[in-house]
């Protein structure tokens, strides 16, 4: 079993990878945080409760984290997630699920130090909460089995240069990839190529369970607002890659390459600088996927849908 925290801001695939991760009894899920990212960290908290009533996950432990980056002001994207952060389904007023009273930064570090197992992280959103917790406790970092990562790309979709999570917080993503704690990144060469498109969503709306039946829903707002907004045929469930990957890694090729943070750039901010070709001479810290077999992709979210 992998032991994982999912850290997260959900958000439609931040969502759609938490079920996923809950439904693989591979995956054994330590702890659920919450950041400010695709909306306001209250918003994203109340978007996970949701999701673990939805599922009926009681037994994790779920942590409100970071409301703002380390360094620069806030940027959502209710553009892309609606107003709620994960409009298209009617969740219930009130959620069960209680919040923990531990900020999300201290509950990872408990998590990883208190644990005999490794713990990977699984970050899908801003990596806000995952820099604090290293900044707080650097003691956490050889017990950080890797960091498995939706975020960056060879190119962006806030800015032509930067993918939003890394943008929003271009610091904190600084801190993470210099850390030396392995990396591996799903950045948006791959989650584009993972795009529910309406045959698609059509399969996954004939396995009709509360949970598929939600999910689909999700899958219904957020193909409408890539098809407004990007002109896609359909939503990039870029978050559950990452799940994806945990439970069955022959899914992607990767390539073993170094990445730089930018911080400073004029038209730059938030890139991912991906050394594709080994110009830069250094070590590589991030393995970097570039492939997806999408049969594979497909039929293990289906799979994890039947499962509820
Ligand atoms: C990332 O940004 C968010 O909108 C999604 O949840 C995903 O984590 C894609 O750029
Ligand atoms: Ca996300």
């Amino acid at each position: 079993q992998t032991n994982v925290i999912l850290d997260c801001d959900p958000g439609h695939d931040d969502a759609i990878a938490i079920i996923m991760a809950a439904s693989n009894a591979n995956l054994n899920i330590e702890a659920i945080t919450t950041v400010a990212g695709n909306v306001s960290v209250d918003k994203t908290t109340l978007n996970a409760q949701r999701i673990c009533d939805l599922i009926d996950l009681k037994h994790v432990p779920l942590a409100k984290g970071a409301n703002r980056p380390l360094v620069k002001r806030s940027e959502i994207a209710e553009e892309i997630h609606g107003d709620s952060g994960l409009d298209g389904p009617q969740f219930p007023d009130h959620p069960t699920k209680t919040i923990e009273k531990i900020h999300a930064a201290d509950l990872i570090i408990d998590k990883i130090l208190t644990s005999d197992k490794p713990i990977t992280l699984v970050p899908t959103g801003p990596l806000t909460n995952i820099a604090l917790a290293m900044l707080k406790e650097p003691a956490i970092l050889p017990k950080i089995k890797e960091i498995v990562l939706m975020g960056g790309g060879t190119y962006g979709n806030w800015t032509p240069a930067a993918e939003f999570n890394i943008y929003v917080d271009a610091e904190a993503a600084k801190v993470v990839f210099e850390s030396g704690v392995p990396l591996t990144m799903f950045g948006l060469d791959i989650t584009h190529q993972a795009q529910a498109t309406t045959s698609i969503i059509d399969d996954l709306a004939a396995i009709k369970n509360p949970v598929a039946d939600t999910v689909v829903e999700l899958l219904d707002f957020f193909k409408h607002t890539y098809q407004e907004y990007f002109g896609f045929d359909g939503a990039p469930i870029h978050d559950a890659c990452t799940v994806a990957y945990l439970i069955n890694p022959s899914i992607f090729d990767f390539k073993h390459v170094h990445v730089d943070i930018e911080t400073k750039g004029e038209y730059s901010y938030g890139m991912t600088c991906v050394d594709l070709l080994g110009v830069t001479g250094k070590e590589p810290n991030v393995h970097f996927a570039h492939n997806i077999d999408q049969e594979k992709f497909w039929n293990l979210l289906k799979e994890s849908l039947d499962s509820y």
